[in-house]
């Protein structure tokens, strides 16, 4: 069945709550001793997408692999973002052509946000007949019956419209000690550069007992910290009508008692001091808030459709500041946003400035085909996007190192969450305000939260020792 995604139509999707069904989680021996080799591009919704790809390919009886050239089947979770994510996903594509000459019967398989963009699902089909399963995001439940159900010809099954939320998903997570929980899907907001609602369709909320449920079941069995995921998770619930918001949840989250709580991503339009006060009141939500700013132009800003001045910016990052003590605020930037001018890009760096975030990821602007933005000329040369990356990154990296700076000599909080690559006999792990810290440690410190005395700071991780307390 072929049904490609018609981006225009998504914005007009009727507004009212989605059906709730139970995923069907198949069972089979069918591919026992066959191994798999599973490849991720994108955001943390696409890495925890994979985790549920994993429970479904392990349930039908695969094992994973981490050569891609030893799998028996090979799948590919995209991501639509940004141009480059595009062009490694055909760049590995190539490869995996060059391997099916010589394995004929290896399944290739390609999901996630690039099909659901119509002119990558149509270059699939007609350019890459290799490709045996091409899935979208919103049937990722049903892999398994797609892989099961596969014969010779190539099967392109995406769905322009979202359709349920899935419960009782499966997953194979990649962590014993930190889970994600997806507590909505999709997005609502439209910002005019962003491929995601057309990706990911319209926001549906998960509803707030079902999350409770799954976060009780972490809590129970060991997990120490779930970060709560979606594109815009301030917008939880408005889609639901049944009065929870993501105070609400947060509130009820934390009351599980589970150790450490994080959220992951915030748009400011969303953020009302309901949350700043919850936030601030519970121990066990990290202070760590990941606020996309995108540009420091409001004029920018306007033409980006975030609903926000640099000023309302500021006020709300201040707030945040003043009522956390200690938090830790990092952010997202785009450069050469069409017409971007110097006197832009100069707002841009005063707010950096300003805010001296705690770190930031850092984009160059990248038409995406059927969003708003891609109609404007993208006329911004990519010498100067370039430059005013780099520009960025120095004043961001300055500030990060700052931050980090003043954490040497302190003992802090680690959850330790595996060995470091920085060396034999080191482990690593995260702050509560999310800075990466390897340590001096074994493996069994791994799983558990620590005390550790930070030795020395960098730009992005810090270096410490255990600390043992001596009683008196
Ligand atoms: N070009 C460049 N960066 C983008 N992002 C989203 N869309 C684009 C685009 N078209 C960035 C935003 C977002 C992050 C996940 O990716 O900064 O917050
Ligand atoms: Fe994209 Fe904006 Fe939604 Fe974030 S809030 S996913 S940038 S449309």
């Amino acid at each position: 069945m072929m049904n490609l995604p018609d981006l225009k139509e998504a914005k007009k999707r009727e507004n009212k709550p989605v059906e709730t069904i139970m995923a069907s989680n198949i069972k089979s021996e069918k591919f026992k001793g066959k191994s798999f080799y599973l490849r991720t591009y994108g955001c943390q919704m696409n890495v925890h997408d994979s985790e549920e790809i994993k429970g479904i390919l392990t349930n039908i009886g695969f094992k994973e692999t981490e050569n891609y050239e030893e799998a028996d089947i090979i799948i590919l979770n995209t991501c639509a973002i940004r141009e480059n994510a595009h062009d490694k996903v055909f760049g590995f594509l190539g490869r995996v052509k060059h391997l099916k000459k010589s394995k004929p019967d290896l399944i290739v398989c390609v999901g996630g946000c690039m099909p659901q963009q119509d002119s990558v699902a149509e270059l699939l089909k007609n350019k890459y007949p290799f490709v045996d399963i091409v899935f979208g995001t919103h049937n990722i439940s049903d892999l398994g019956k797609l892989i099961l159900e596969h014969q010779d010809k190539q099967d392109i099954e995406v769905y322009s419209v979202e359709g349920n939320v899935y419960e009782n998903i499966h997953y194979d997570r990649d962590s014993k000690y930190t889970a994600w929980v997806n507590i909505m899907y999709g997005c609502d907001k439209f910002c005019t550069y962003c491929i995601v609602p057309y990706t990911r369709g319209k926001q549906r909320s998960r509803k707030m007992e079902d999350i409770l449920k799954e976060v009780k079941n972490l809590r129970d069995e060991g997990y120490l910290e779930v970060t709560l995921l979606g594109q815009n998770v301030n917008a939880y619930g408005k889609d639901l009508y049944d009065g929870n918001d993501f105070a609400t949840l947060l509130e009820e989250v934390a009351k599980t008692n589970i150790p450490r709580i994080r959220f992951v991503t915030s748009h400011p339009w969303d953020f009302t001091d309901k949350m700043i006060e919850i936030i601030s009141k519970y121990d066990n939500i990290m202070p760590y808030i990941h606020l996309p700013l995108q540009s420091g132009s409001s004029r920018i800003l306007k033409l980006m459709g975030r609903r926000y001045t640099k000023e309302e910016y500021l006020e709300l990052f201040n707030k945040i500041k003043k009522a956390i003590p200690g938090v830790s605020i990092t952010t997202d930037i785009i450069v050469g946003f069409p017409n971007e001018s110097e006197e832009d890009f100069a707002e841009t760096l005063d707010v950096v400035n300003k805010c001296q975030f705690d770190g930031a990821f850092t984009f160059i602007y990248s038409p995406r085909e059927g969003t708003p933005a891609a109609l404007i000329k993208d006329n911004i040369s990519m010498e100067i996007k370039e430059e005013r990356l780099q520009k960025l990154n120095e004043l961001v990296n300055k500030y990060s190192l700052r931050h980090n700076k003043e954490y040497e000599g302190k003992v802090v909080k680690v959850l330790v969450t595996g060995m470091s690559e920085k060396g034999e006999n080191k482990v690593c792990g995260y702050t509560e305000t999310m800075k990466l810290v390897n340590i001096d440690g074994a493996i069994g410190d791994i799983g558990k939260i620590i005390d550790v005395e930070i030795e020395d700071a960098k730009s992005f991780s810090l270096d410490g020792k255990k600390v043992t307390f001596v009683k008196n």
